[in-house]
């Protein structure tokens, strides 16, 4: 079991016994989805339109989101270019298994997502990490990059917004990295644009697709419904890249789960006729939750960070709290005994940073209500402050 579900399972058994447990672990939204969204779900389960659909999507849905990745990010993808799937981790999965012979190496930049290690392992590939650097503003260095691609290397994975630092590439470090695929024509680029709505800088629609369009032939994009438009649960999620990728995913797909789920699909057609004031009301709430955590905090030593910039997540330093205690229990080692003590006395669940590849840090997620968030603050200082 990954460890943010870990954690986010010790959280609900806690709860479970009655005790007011606070979760800055999961990667969700606490909005309810548009009410048009929710609506038309309910419309379609009522006409009794609930039949598989083709194993890609419904043409409306793919043809609309054609439409959406032309006036957002500029680029063309034509409906047979666009697979639909259940949850972008789906789109990740069909893609990899698609792709990967035994061995193949595949880059990821840590701090990682949690499941790009274990998807890239199920799939018979080899995860090769390029460490970023907090100092850095974990930016990415081109040159420990290039150092990094063998004839192995099948795929550089990117994620920006990224989970689990909030950290958004800028343009300049992004056309650095294109300057070295440039120079490995067999590379293909896995761009997993989750949070892309959920960007709070000024750097606007970031897609490494958009700024070098030669790569879209080697390149998938992955992008969904769960964060942007608060339907984690109605696992939908799509992929654009080329017709051949796009191709050997739907053979997988319609292997394992067939098409993703109908009513999901109709709803999200809902989804993207929703004009940009409201991502701009969630964008707007969520920057008022990351200051209410950031000055809740920022007394703590290694909390105060500013490169946060999207996504719903904090990743402070917990370095400093390292070998000290709660008087009377265990010493503090790593981050995940952090973790552990900070849920078992103060009832906060939040994530070790080593379970993204990043040891001595923790994720916050503020994606909950203002209420709770104040609450799970006042008790992670109260937890560091009687740390000695
Ligand atoms: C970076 C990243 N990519 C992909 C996903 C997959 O999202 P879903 O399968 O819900 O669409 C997540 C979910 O947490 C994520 O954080």
């Amino acid at each position: 079991m990954s460890k943010t579900a870990e954690m986010a399972d010790l959280a609900l058994s806690l709860k479970e016994k009655g005790h007011k447990v606070i979760n800055m672990a999961s990667g969700e939204l606490s909005f309810k989805p548009d009410s048009t969204v929710r609506k038309e779900a309910c419309k379609v389960i009522n006409r009794g339109d609930t039949l598989y659909t083709q194993v890609a999507g419904l043409y409306q849905l793919r043809s609309l989101i054609s439409e959406k990745l032309k006036k957002d990010i500029k680029v063309d993808y034509k409906s047979d270019e666009i697979i639909v799937s259940n949850g972008g981790k789906q789109v990740i999965f069909n893609a990899l298994q698609s792709t990967i012979n035994q061995g193949d190496e595949v880059i990821i930049i840590s701090p990682y997502w949690v499941s790009y290690p274990e998807i890239i392992k199920l799939c018979g590939g080899k995860p090769k990490v390029l460490h970023t650097r907090r100092q850095e503003g974990f930016s990415i260095n081109t040159e420990n990059l290039e150092k990094l691609i063998t004839t192995k290397t099948k795929w550089l994975i990117l994620n920006s917004p990224t989970n689990p630092t909030g950290v958004v590439y800028s343009f300049e470090n992004l056309k650095k990295i294109i300057q070295v695929l440039i120079k490995y024509p067999n590379v293909w680029i896995l761009s997993d644009d989750i949070y892309e709505k959920l960007n709070f800088s000024s750097e606007n629609n970031l897609n490494i697709i958009s700024i070098e369009k030669k790569l879209k032939r080697r390149s998938l994009l992955v992008n969904g419904f769960s964060k942007g438009y608060c339907m984690t649960g109605w696992r939908l999620g799509y992929g654009a890249g080329p017709k051949i990728l796009i191709e050997a995913m739907k053979k997988i797909q319609s292997q394992s789960t067939s098409a993703a789920n109908t009513i999901a699909q109709n709803a999200a057609i809902k989804a993207l006729q929703l004009n940009e004031s409201y991502f701009e009301d969630i964008k707007s709430s969520l920057i008022k939750r990351r200051t209410i955590v950031t000055s809740a905090l920022s007394d703590l030593q290694g909390f105060s960070s500013n490169f946060s910039r999207g996504a719903f997540y904090l990743f402070p330093s917990i370095k400093a709290f390292l070998g000290k205690r709660v008087k009377g229990k265990e010493v503090i080692v790593d981050d995940t005994s952090f973790c552990l003590r900070l849920l078992s006395s103060e009832h906060v669940a939040v994530v070790p940073g080593s379970s993204f590849g990043n040891r001595g840090s923790i994720r916050i997620s503020y994606a909950l209500s203002e209420k709770d968030l104040r609450l799970g603050c006042k008790r992670i200082k109260d937890f560091c402050d009687r740390l000695v």
